[in-house]
């Protein structure tokens, strides 16, 4: 038996079965309930699409209430513990794990992909030196469309596995570039001998030195930093990047946009404001009288909170477990102290208690960047390495769903109507 719904319009005292397929129904079905023949159809007003599902995909499921995060159906603890950035992204992407010979397809393609074009590297050198690593990111990634003309074609399967193959690889080269701007200090080539992360931090660190050699643990931290944020199924910048890929444009342009929505500080900013609201609050004696001022509405607990987690992040516990191994090779922090008795009275104020609000993946990564020397502007720059591949599996999937439609939500006017234009000479006069 099919399961639907029945609505009654009380006011026309129709009923309508609505049926219902994966816990939903269709909005257009609502659309066909009308006041009049003339009349609009129903609509839902869904302002940050909260209770609005906008695709169908396998790629990652997420249970709020539980706290459990999967990639394709492995969870996020097992992946976290045994694979590696590069596999995930295979994972993410293609579906599956790969075999032996895939996987060293896949590392060989995406190394081999890590330099880019010349003409990259001068106009990044452009940038005004205090450029802000993120506008540098979402500007060159989108220019990449303009060295690869062919991603337009999106109908092509060979054309979309390259172009995605090139931005997994050149992100880190991007995101590193960036960094060394700001510091106004000479770009580093990549160094295809090393890992994925390896590299990604010699580009980040290496001075004189002939061969950059990072500590193995830090790599294996930000490895798993990289992990926790590759995918997270609908957040504000996937829907971008679905949003705008949806208009049929090439990937770059579509994960530029990405990169725009992460840039916001309620999403991938959140870290950058975790760590300035930890240096402000900068004593532990301080924490109560911040923590009333948040009670009273006068500001957010950075890194608190989760518009789909209503218990503790999974990516939070991990993160911080990640945070013991950065300090263990960094040595301490005294903000660290700070988080942990934030996050120890925040577990247990019925303020955050009644609102379901726990420490997000936000919360603890700030402090293991800034372990790391990053400064605050670079670490959404991370996020946004980390989330490459989840964009690309999504906007993936939505070039082959026969569902899909350009995204074009509905309105609900509320202005004038009618009006009769009067030119401004006659106004002015
Ligand atoms: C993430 C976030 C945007 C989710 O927002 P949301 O699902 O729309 O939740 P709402 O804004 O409706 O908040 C629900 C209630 O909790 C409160 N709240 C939510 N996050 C809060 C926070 N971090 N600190 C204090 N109060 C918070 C709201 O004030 C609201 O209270 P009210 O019901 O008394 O008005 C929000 O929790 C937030 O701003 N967190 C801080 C920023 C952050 O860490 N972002 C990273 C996300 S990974």
């Amino acid at each position: 038996m099919t399961e639907s719904l029945t609505v009654r319009d009380n006011r026309t005292g129709t009923e309508y079965e609505v049926p219902i397929v994966d816990g939903t129904i269709r909005a257009a079905d609502i659309g066909k309930i009308k006041a009049g023949e003339d009349q609009p159809g129903l609509a839902v007003y869904d302002p940050g699409f909260v209770n609005t599902a906008s695709c169908r995909s396998s790629i990652t499921y997420i249970d709020g209430d539980k706290g459990i995060l999967e990639y394709r159906g492995y969870p996020i603890e097992q992946l976290a513990a045994s694979s590696s950035f590069l596999e995930v992204a295979y994972l993410l992407i293609h579906g599956e794990l790969p075999t032996k010979e895939q996987y060293d397809t896949w590392v060989h393609n995406i190394t081999y992909h890590t330099f880019v074009h010349e003409n990259v590297k001068d106009f990044m050198q452009g940038f005004r030196y205090d450029a802000h690593p993120m506008g540098m990111l979402m500007a060159s990634v989108g220019a990449l469309s303009t060295f690869y003309p062919e991603s337009r074609n999106i109908s092509d399967a060979d054309n979309r596995a390259i172009q995605i193959i090139r931005m997994i690889a050149k992100m880190p080269t991007l995101g590193a570039w960036s960094f060394r701007h700001a510091q106004g200090k000479p770009y580093v080539y990549p160094d295809n001998d090393l890992s994925y992360t390896a590299n990604f931090l010699s580009m980040l660190f290496k001075m004189t030195e002939v061969k950059y050699q990072p500590d193995e643990r830090l790599v294996k931290a930000l490895d798993t930093l990289l992990i926790l944020h590759a995918d997270h199924e609908q957040n504000a910048s996937t829907n971008a990047v679905r949003s705008v890929g949806s208009t049929q444009v090439d990937p770059y342009s579509a994960v530029s946009a990405g990169v725009a929505a992460l840039f916001g500080p309620l999403h991938g900013g959140a870290n950058e404001a975790v760590l300035r609201m930890l240096k402000r609050i900068g004593n532990a004696s301080e924490i109560p009288a911040f923590i009333e001022g948040v009670k009273n509405g006068n500001e957010r607990l950075m890194g608190f909170g989760h518009r789909v987690y209503k218990s503790y992040d999974p990516r939070a516990k991990l993160i911080k477990k990640a945070a013991e191994d950065v300090f263990e090779v960094t040595g301490t922090s005294p903000l660290l102290d700070i988080a942990l008795e934030l996050e120890k009275i925040a577990l247990e104020d019925e303020y955050f208690v009644k609102r379901k609000l726990y420490p997000n993946v936000d919360f603890y990564s700030g402090l293991i960047y800034e372990a790391l020397e990053f400064p605050p502007e670079f670490f959404t720059v991370l996020f946004a390495i980390g989330r490459t591949p989840g964009w690309l599996a999504q906007w993936l999937e939505l070039t082959q769903d026969k569902d899909q439609k350009i995204a074009r939500p509905k309105q609900i006017y509320t202005g004038e109507r009618g009006l009769t234009f009067t030119p401004a000479s006659e106004r002015w006069a």
